[in-house]
């Protein structure tokens, strides 16, 4: 099959890097050996707290560039791109769900899904976000501002906004830790439909067990001190 220029061949994989590691204040925080994920291939990254799980998110999503070792995204290097053109391609290709969520307090769940769609694809269509609102099921809480959300409600208004640019890889740095356990199961639910429905594929890091039976790709990041020992 001829590819069209800037087309990916399907075997480039979604997520790559080589043997990556990072220190900060002299202190290795994250060292790993390297790894491939496939477009389709829902992956968790499973580590306890300070293992580098925020960290290895942000090497792969180009807001910190590792000390040593490259991360690519659809094949090009993330950490050998300028400034803009990381932004670009963070854009372009991922969707971002923050551990600390990070909607902007002065907007409703609807207008910060307008923001996103804004900045993301240059568009409006009220259309798709009241689709996205009401797919995540938060419908009748479309136009309150997060403050007034619980954990589940922001976790879920994050996902929505993080999957109105279309992202080929959804990127959900803690989803589940602080939910109890059925409402943990139905954010993985959620992850995994949401995916499935706009083909997108799942970077999820966690520290919670529960949900590492529902992935079949795992990658698993040392406590920190053996990290460093290694
Ligand atoms: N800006 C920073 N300066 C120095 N050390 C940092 C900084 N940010 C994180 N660290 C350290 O790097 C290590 C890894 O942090 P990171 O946030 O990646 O862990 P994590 O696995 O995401 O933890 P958690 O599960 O608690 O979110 C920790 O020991 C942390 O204290
Ligand atoms: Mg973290």
């Amino acid at each position: 099959m001829k590819l069209a220029a800037g087309v990916s061949a399907a075997t480039t994989p979604l997520v790559s890097f080589s043997t990556l590691s990072h220190a900060m204040d002299g202190r290795t925080v994250l060292a790993i050996p390297g790894w491939e994920q496939a477009a389709g291939e829902h992956a968790l990254v499973l580590g306890p707290s300070g293992s580098g799980k925020t960290t290895l998110i942000n090497i792969i999503c180009g807001l910190v560039t590792p000390t040593s070792g490259s991360a690519r995204i659809d094949g090009m290097d993330m950490t050998a791109l300028a400034p803009a053109a990381r932004d670009a391609l963070r854009r372009r290709t991922i969707g971002l769900v923050f551990q600390t969520l990070r909607l902007i307090p002065a907007l409703t769940v609807r207008e910060n899904l307008a923001l996103a769609q804004h900045i993301g694809r240059g568009l409006h269509d009220p259309a798709e976000i009241s689709a996205l609102i009401a797919r995540v099921g938060l419908a009748h809480r479309a136009d309150a501002k997060p403050r007034a959300l619980s954990q589940g409600e922001g976790q879920r208004a994050a996902i929505a906004r993080a999957l109105i640019t279309r992202p080929r890889l959804v990127v959900a740095d803690e989803p589940t830790s602080a939910l109890d356990d059925s409402n943990a199961a139905a954010m993985i639910d959620l992850l995994f439909e949401t995916a499935t429905a706009t083909g997108a594929t799942l970077l999820v890091a966690t520290h919670d067990v529960r949900i590492r039976p529902r992935f079949a790709k795992v990658l698993t990041l040392a406590p920190p001190a053996l990290q460093a020992a290694a």
